[in-house]
């Protein structure tokens, strides 16, 4: 029977098959010990002189890495090792063209990107990958025990939804189009008509930063509700990202502790998550040398600072309205101010949520279309929500290569996406 090598602890004692590739080699004489990876994970293959016919035996001193292979033997789980072997009876493999580019040498970044086809069957990437699996599952998951309607957002639109220095432009049919920063402003659409929706799929920012945190094209889950305000918002986010950690934290322990992450460090204690204002954050920083001008974004190395204070994540909320998108609502008590927020990760990580409360007033909403120079006709639409059957209503964006670089501790986005792209690559 073939089986998977994630499942052989389940198997000691029986005869099974492993098919997958070879990931290394280690030869003693009368003995090779093959690592095999098979997508699952890895097991370790023992194959024995005397017990394989002496051809196959030597051919497999000279297999190039990444070799398929399909074996069959005892499994067997010897005294004082953790993970069972396979004491292999009979094995095939099919020949491999020539050396495998990477090796167990040290490769540098862009090496590896340039490689990226075949860097994802590195264990530790495709423990990042399977993670990032299950972390898009548990979002869908838990929205839909939430009572939300999956609602896809087009990815070819007309307009900006976040700034329009940031968008990718294509010819439609001799039209400009551009695509999608953000499925927001549909899923507002969505929102009238289905009360909790959640747009889920790709978003795209002409941004020219190279940082270990953009990447040009991500995936976006965009939650939208109808009849909720900006602090409902937050206490929902709060929920949203204790629950899917907690699912990633039951589901990938294994390839966590492959990453040499603690999978309890996705569990946070009950206290909830702080809250704290733009204008506070202003003071933080300023105490910590790091004086700013009001109503100017923070930036990364802001962030920097604020997220070193906290051991959970927190909000900062109320940021001025001159920094945030023409669509957000003012804060009643100072319009100065958005009700709309950023959810940071702490420890030195910063943004993976951005979210708030729309504007629902039509006058209101049509003047921030102007002022912020967007041609009204674009936007006649989206006026449309405001114009009949307008309900406060709030969301929010999370990204999930943002999301995942925290889970996994990735040093850059970069391995966070199967294939990324970024203002220098978009291949392969
Ligand atoms: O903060 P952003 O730009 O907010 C919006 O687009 C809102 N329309 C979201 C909403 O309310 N539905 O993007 C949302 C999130 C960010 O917090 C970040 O996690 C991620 O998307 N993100 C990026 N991830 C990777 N590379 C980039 N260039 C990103 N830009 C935003
Ligand atoms: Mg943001």
């Amino acid at each position: 029977m073939i089986i998977g090598t994630a499942d052989i602890a389940e198997r000691i004692g029986e005869t099974v098959s492993l098919r997958g590739w070879l990931l290394s080699r280690q030869d003693r004489g009368k003995l090779v010990f093959i690592s095999l990876r098979d997508g699952s994970g890895t097991a370790q293959l023992v194959c024995e002189r005397s017990a394989l016919e002496p051809e196959l035996f030597d051919a497999l001193g000279s297999l190039p890495l990444e070799t398929p292979l399909e074996a069959e033997g005892l499994v067997v789980k010897p005294e004082g090792r953790e993970s069972p072997e396979l004491h292999v009876r009979s094995l095939s493999f099919r020949p491999s063209q020539g050396d495998y580019p990477i090796g167990r040498k040290e490769h540098g970044p862009d090496f590896l990107m340039e490689e990226r086809h075949l860097w994802i069957r590195a264990p530790r990437e495709a423990a990042i990958l399977r993670i990032r699996s299950e972390l898009e599952f548990a979002c869908s998951e838990f929205l839909r025990r939430e009572g939300f309607t999956r609602f896809d957002s087009p990815l070819m639109t007309p307009t900006a939804c976040e700034g329009t220095t940031e968008l990718f432009e294509l010819d439609y049919f001799g039209k400009s189009a551009y695509l999608s920063q953000s499925g927001q402003l549909y899923a507002e659409a969505g929102a009238a008509a289905l009360g909790k929706v959640y747009s889920f799929g790709p978003c795209f920012r002409a941004e020219k930063s190279e940082t270990r945190r953009h990447l040009t094209e991500f995936w976006g889950v965009e939650p939208e509700m109808s009849w909720v305000g900006a602090e409902e918002n937050m206490a929902f986010q709060e929920r949203f990202i204790r629950a899917v950690l907690e699912t990633v934290a039951e589901r990938c322990a294994a390839d966590l502790v492959l990453l040499g992450r603690d999978p309890e460090a996705l569990r946070f204690s009950p206290e909830s998550f702080p809250v704290i204002l733009y204008d506070e954050a202003l003071k933080t920083l300023a105490a910590e040398g790091a004086e700013r001008p009001w109503g100017e974004d923070l930036s990364v190395e802001d962030e920097d600072v604020l997220t070193k204070k906290f051991d959970r994540p927190f909000f900062i909320y109320k940021y001025p309205v001159k920094c945030r998108a023409f669509y957000i609502e003012p804060d009643p008590a100072d319009p100065r101010l958005a009700l709309s927020s950023d959810c940071l990760m702490h420890g030195g990580f910063g943004e993976i949520i951005t979210g708030g409360q729309r504007a629902s007033d039509y006058g209101f909403l049509k003047k921030r279309i102007e002022d912020n120079g967007l041609r009204l006709e674009d936007f006649a639409w989206y006026l449309d929500l405001r114009k009949y059957g307008s309900v406060p209503h709030s969301g929010f964006g999370m990204g999930i290569e943002r999301m995942l670089r925290w889970i996994c501790g990735l040093h850059h986005i970069r391995e966070a996406i199967p294939f990324a792209r970024t203002p220098l690559r978009c291949a392969p």
